[in-house]
């Protein structure tokens, strides 16, 4: 014992000379030297010193971890640490045989997303652990000013491989507070959000956001590539620990080697809930580009021949309903060519969908018959129109993987270059959606289509944690209950659309696919040829929102493959469709003006030289005052402003709606009124565009 505190003395001492003045190390070992008893922790405190973490080995020499934010104790002393298979020890009797801190502050830029220009500004300290067994460790915990991160880099010399069987990483919240999450579930994101007291929760999937006294603050994970996804379950309290998704064995995370580096476990901290949204700590946590070039890489808008198919007017499958004709696609290009709109997505083009539901035996090569699938790029490349292909697995990852190379090659072929995956459907041998093994396969799809040199929107999806910034060709994902559930189901309460960003968006862009203009499926009710597919007939069910709010979430719901998501019948001459031709996918910088989750939020984003600017609230109708001081100083713009007429309500009268122009600067403010489950949305053109 004294033998290894005074190592790290040794060490220490080397240490501090090089050490920057903000790191605090107080040192364990002299503790003990001149008779205490409790080692006193490491410590790291964020640029702006508000956030404070320190490292400890505790009575047992259990590796520990705790969290001071604004000088109150955030997060208690709390474990670290796994547990093995065949008794590799990752947890226990370690001791610290050094320590090395470092610092980094610099400004970095994406091809896309919210802002194109981030700050990486981070304090790190880098715990070196060992144990009787010559386990050897590395603890790396980064401090920003908007949450911390850390990750486990283990060695175990002299096996070769490695099997997980459990993460004692706790999160030991000091105080009870409001939380915002979904429950825990190995096989799907696509659940209702609850509000509750944090003590109540007994599990939680990431991101899991709450509010503890006057700090906002949502635990979740970065950069997970090849390791099982976090879910938290309550250890006691406000405690929570991590449970991984296992593989069918039981085994939680395997490698084939006697090395690995863990995802890193994230806590964003902000003083209003909208610093969570603001907050670039989760890409900031992820690997720099990994693709050579990214110039093939671009946001798009984009419509499709998909929500004919949930609301049971249209099939994927053939028949004469058939949904992907010819016919229908060439309409869906012209309408595309005719509005601003960069992409067209084509589903049930291919054979297969007759095995939906059965041996989900998809064929990525093979179109239907109705669907001349040359033809139809053809007509696409001469208007313009990028077409975005569909590859439903129904969750056969073995059929996807023997087609994968030869199916990206077929569409690359085409000139298709973006393709919308799906995993509708359990996986074969006992394998879910968010274990290792799924990872491994979600990872393998984005290299090969980064092979041909192409895009992805991915269905049923592994959590977001920010793998775009080192895939870029990453670009979107659904991971929540999205627009079909309104098609067939009790549908999105309200207050959804404004838990979203405070939760699930914190990890990365949603294909959300909003935009429905027909709320009450007027349309589709007149049509005799609709049927029941799914859990509810579509008469019953409709979208809980005014039409103002859709319009909205084409801004709030943050995707760079963005959806106008209705028939197009129910955007021909529609005038606020206006919108989302004006509107841009791309976007240079974003903020998140006001809100708090599951009640409102306003969010403004610049492309080029306009803004756009969306607001949505709850079942509650509220009016918000905004600054325009995010607008260029000294231009004038014309708003033209799309917000729910004064009799509007998302129950009794959703679609009323006014459009009203008016000139702005940055010096003037504006009231922003949503009437219940409504919405607004803004669009501000400089004048000399
Ligand atoms: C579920 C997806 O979320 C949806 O967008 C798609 O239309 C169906 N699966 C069929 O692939
Ligand atoms: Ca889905």
């Amino acid at each position: 014992m004294l033998i290894q505190y005074f190592s790290n003395f040794k060490y220490i001492s080397n240490t501090i000379k090089s050490m920057k003045q903000y790191f605090i190390y107080i040192v364990a070992s002299l503790a003990v030297l001149i008779g205490c008893t409790t080692p006193k922790p490491a410590e790291v405190v964020s640029p702006d010193g508000h956030i404070r973490l320190a490292f400890a080995l505790d009575g047992n020499n259990r590796m520990t971890y705790q969290i001071q934010v604004n000088d109150t104790t955030f997060i208690t002393p709390s474990l670290l640490g796994f547990q093995s298979k065949d008794g590799v020890n990752l947890s226990e009797n370690f001791r610290m045989t050094g320590i090395d801190f470092d610092t980094k502050d610099e400004v970095w830029t994406q091809p896309w997303g919210e802002n194109k220009e981030l700050r990486n500004h981070y304090n790190e300290m880098a715990v070196h652990l060992s144990d009787t067994t010559a386990t050897k460790l590395t603890l790396r915990f980064r401090v920003f000013d908007d949450g911390i991160g850390f990750r486990y880099e283990y060695e175990v010399p002299g096996v070769d491989s490695l099997l997980l069987t459990d993460e004692l990483t706790s999160f030991n919240v000091a105080q009870d507070g409001t939380s915002w999450s979904i429950p825990a579930n190995y096989e799907t994101y696509e659940l209702l959000y609850r509000t509750q007291p944090l003590s109540t929760i007994d599990n939680a999937n990431t991101p899991m956001t709450f509010k503890t006294g006057n700090v906002y603050a949502s635990i979740h994970e970065a950069a997970l590539t090849d390791f099982p996804e976090m879910t938290l379950k309550n250890i006691g309290g406000c405690g929570f620990k991590s449970e991984l998704a296992p593989w069918p064995d039981g085994i939680k995370a395997r490698f084939a080697s006697n090395s690995f580096k863990t995802p890193w476990r994230t806590i964003q901290f902000a003083p209003k809930a909208v610093g969570l949204i603001n907050s670039a700590l989760i890409l900031n946590l992820n690997e720099p580009c990994a693709l050579e070039t990214t110039d093939w890489i671009r946001p798009m808008k984009y419509v499709g021949v998909w929500w004919g198919m949930h609301l049971g007017v249209e099939s994927w499958v053939i028949n004469d309903r058939h949904g992907a004709t010819t016919a229908n696609a060439k309409r869906y290009i012209d309408f595309a060519a005719d509005n601003n709109i960069e992409a067209v997505m084509f589903e049930g083009w291919n054979e297969g969908w007759e095995n939906w539901g059965g041996t989900q035996a998809f064929d990525y090569t093979k179109p239907y018959a109705d669907f001349d699938m040359e033809e139809i790029a053809h007509y696409a490349k001469e208007k313009g129109i990028e077409i975005i292909g569909h590859h439903e697995t129904g969750g056969n990852i073995f059929n996807y993987e023997k087609q994968l190379d030869k199916a990206y090659q077929w569409y690359a072929d085409l000139g298709i270059h973006c393709v919308k995956t799906g995993y509708a459907g359990g996986l074969p041998d006992g394998y879910n959606h968010h274990g290792q093994f799924n990872v491994r396969h979600y990872r393998n799809v984005v290299k090969t289509a980064a092979k041909y040199h192409t895009t992805l929107d991915v269905h049923e999806p592994i959590k977001d944690t920010g793998i775009r910034r080192t895939y870029p060709n990453m670009m979107t994902r659904e991971g929540a209950r999205g627009m079909e559930w309104n098609a067939w189901s009790e549908g999105n309460p309200p207050e959804h659309h404004v838990m979203l960003p405070f939760t699930r968006l914190l990890g990365g862009p949603m294909d959300y696919t909003p935009g429905i203009f027909d709320i009450l499926y007027e349309r589709a009710k007149k049509n005799p040829s609709r049927k029941q597919w799914n859990m509810k007939d579509s008469k019953d069910c409709r979208i809980n929102t005014t039409l103002a709010k859709q319009i909205a979430n084409w801004v709030i719901l943050y995707s760079p493959l963005q959806m106008a998501a209705d028939m197009i019948e129910n955007y021909e001459g529609h005038p606020a469709f206006r919108f989302f031709r004006d509107f841009e996918a791309d976007c240079d910088w974003s903020e998140a003006l006001a809100g708090e989750p599951g009640e409102f939020v306003v969010i403004a984003r610049k492309a080029k030289d306009k803004y756009f600017l969306g607001a949505a609230t709850n079942e509650y109708a509220r009016d918000v005052t905004v600054n325009l001081d995010f607008l260029e100083k000294g231009k004038t713009y014309k708003a033209t402003i799309y917000a729910d007429a004064k009799d509007a309500d998302w129950e009794t009268n959703p679609t009323a709606y006014e459009i009203s122009e008016k000139q702005v600067t940055a010096d003037d403010t504006l009231t922003i009124s949503m009437k219940r489950g409504g919405g607004q949305a803004v669009s501000f053109i400089p004048d000399n565009h």
